[in-house]
């Protein structure tokens, strides 16, 4: 498996990573990404000349996992979005690698600071289906993994959780945001 900048060109990527994306997010965000045109329709937006798209290949150039990114304050503070990798191929060390490949990318174009929102739609931690206010902080603090939700993959991959958005889908339906320095 080797990380490359995705291959825009290449219908057959296109067609797999779109399907993965899909499918990667079905169990816990089914309305993230419902059909293959949604996830079309990411994929393009990602492959725009300011944002950063990778693709994980393997040596038949099949794509296993995407990442994307975009500048969001200046050039400075940056977006991941999205991450999936293929569900037959999780636990492989696929998305660590991605997401070390696109630390590299963003520090290359001026970046400071990687972040990103996780959606919690799904009951999948102890910020979920409760009400968060008023002690917001007390909350995040104690947060818990109930489900496997990934804020915890990106915990290893150094990210510290910095915040949650209450509600953000809906009434109990959390958004957590977690970010990385990425200077020393
Ligand atoms: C989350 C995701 C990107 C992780 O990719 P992956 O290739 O399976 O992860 P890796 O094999 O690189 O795992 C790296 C480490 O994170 C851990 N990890 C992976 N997913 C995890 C999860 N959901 N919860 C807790 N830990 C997790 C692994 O156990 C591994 O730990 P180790 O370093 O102690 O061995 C992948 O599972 C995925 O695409 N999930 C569905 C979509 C998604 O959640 N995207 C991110 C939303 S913001």
């Amino acid at each position: 498996m080797i990380i490359i900048p995705f291959p825009a060109h290449d219908p057959n990527a296109i067609q797999q990573a779109a399907a993965l994306l899909t499918t990667a997010f079905a169990q816990h965000w089914p309305k993230a990404w419902p059909d293959l045109d949604a996830a079309l329709e990411e994929l393009h937006d990602c492959l725009e000349p300011d944002k950063l798209c990778l693709a994980a290949v393997d040596e038949h150039g099949r794509v296993l996992g995407w990442i994307g990114a975009q500048p969001a304050y200046g050039l400075t503070g940056w977006e991941l979005h999205p991450l999936a990798v293929d569900p037959a191929r999780q636990g492989e060390g696929i998305g660590r690698a991605l997401v070390a490949s696109l630390e590299e990318a963003v520090r290359a174009r001026g970046g400071v600071t990687l972040f990103l929102g996780s959606d919690d739609e799904d009951g999948m931690t102890s910020l979920a289906g409760v009400d968060l206010y008023p002690e917001v902080t007390r909350h995040l603090q104690s947060i818990r993994n109930l489900k496997r939700h990934p804020y915890e993959f990106y915990q290893k991959q150094g990210y510290t959780v910095v915040g949650v958005i209450p509600d953000a889908n809906g009434i109990g339906k959390p958004d957590i945001w977690l970010a990385k320095r990425l200077i020393s």
